[in-house]
């Protein structure tokens, strides 16, 4: 998760300074099956994939380190890091992708939501066109959002993804201006967005002000447009890409940082991580990858929440690594 987290008691309490407060191992998890890269395949494809190394926060180094050395040991055809390799500063990106110098298949690279947060005098859409895009080759990655492939006959597509809020947990009743501006109500009378909360104090009650929750894209992403604008133009291009390279091959694969399916969203968890659903992805994917009847894998990652499930005939997963455990995913075509 990337949220900034309040105390789960008391009054309202962001961490402006820490954004890294509090998601992880709140909650007892169930691991997926470790998948076994020891096992002998033949002869088809394999491919690798991991999500949220988070290379720049230094309790995720050394288990992203551990991952990587794996990689490198068992092999594979193609690797896919699914976004949040590191943050703004492009020295712990750099450091994450040459962990992976020694691995001999394709690289490929999705970019996170971190990824996209700015240094001074950047913007978001800098980064996602041009900045990591040149990182990438630099290291010898493709950034696979702007560069669909075909390997083996298999396409893969790649998105960022985003969030318009469409997977907001509704039960919270918290009106979608604090999503727009990423403070949940607490939070917002905390920062003295004064105007916010009074535009909906009608509709706000004890738990909502009481909620103290930072998103912290909301201080790190410069996008120049909405959300809901960058899941338009997203969107678009995901449909496009896939269109287009359906036309060439039986099979796609989707790789997304950001989740296509309300299924994947956890619920039933605490008001603070609930705010979060809101930021977890957007179901305009899940449509576009459920519409196309070759898409047959979509994995993502973002939620550090592990999940495997089927959708029609789409078998949707969730890396799930987090900010201390990392995990890896094997597809064999
Ligand atoms: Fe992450
Ligand atoms: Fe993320």
């Amino acid at each position: 998760m990337d949220s900034a987290v309040g105390p789960a008691t008391g009054g309202p309490d962001i961490t402006p300074t820490n954004p890294y407060i509090g998601a992880d191992g709140d909650f007892a998890r169930v691991r997926p099956k470790e998948p076994d890269t020891e096992a002998c395949y033949n002869p088809g494809m394999r491919i690798l994939m991991t999500a949220d190394l988070h290379f720049d926060i230094p309790r995720s180094r050394e288990p992203a380190c551990r991952l990587a050395r794996r990689v490198c040991q068992c092999g594979g055809d193609v690797l896919v890091l699914l976004g949040d390799t590191a943050g703004a500063d492009l020295g712990p990106l750099r450091e994450g992708l040459a962990m992976f110098d020694d691995f001999s298949g394709v690289k490929l690279l999705v970019p996170g939501n971190h990824c996209l947060w700015c240094r001074p005098g950047e913007t978001s859409l800098q980064r996602y066109h041009d900045i990591l895009p040149a990182e990438a080759a630099r290291a010898g990655f493709v950034l696979l959002d702007h560069c669909p492939q075909v390997l083996n006959g298999v396409g893969m597509v790649g998105s960022v993804g985003w969030y318009d809020y469409s997977l907001a947990n509704a039960s919270l009743g918290i009106p979608e201006p604090f999503y727009e501006a990423k403070l949940s109500p607490g939070a917002a009378a905390y920062v003295g967005q004064d105007e916010l909360v009074d535009a909906h104090r009608a509709s706000l009650t004890d738990r909502h002000l009481s909620l103290g929750v930072r998103w912290m894209d909301g201080r790190h992403v410069k996008l120049g447009m909405t959300d809901k604008a960058f899941v338009d133009t997203l969107a678009e291009r995901l449909a496009a890409q896939l269109a287009e390279i359906s036309q060439r091959v039986d099979q796609i694969v989707v790789f997304m940082h950001h989740l296509p399916l309300a299924e994947q969203v956890p619920r039933g968890r605490p008001d603070r991580l609930a705010f979060t659903a809101a930021f977890m992805g957007s179901q305009r994917f899940g449509q576009i990858l459920l519409a196309d009847e070759k898409v047959s894998h979509v994995y993502s990652g973002h939620s550090h929440w592990p999940d495997r499930r089927t959708v029609g005939r789409l078998t949707a997963v969730n890396v799930g690594s987090t900010y201390v455990e990392k995990q890896l995913e094997v597809l064999d075509l």
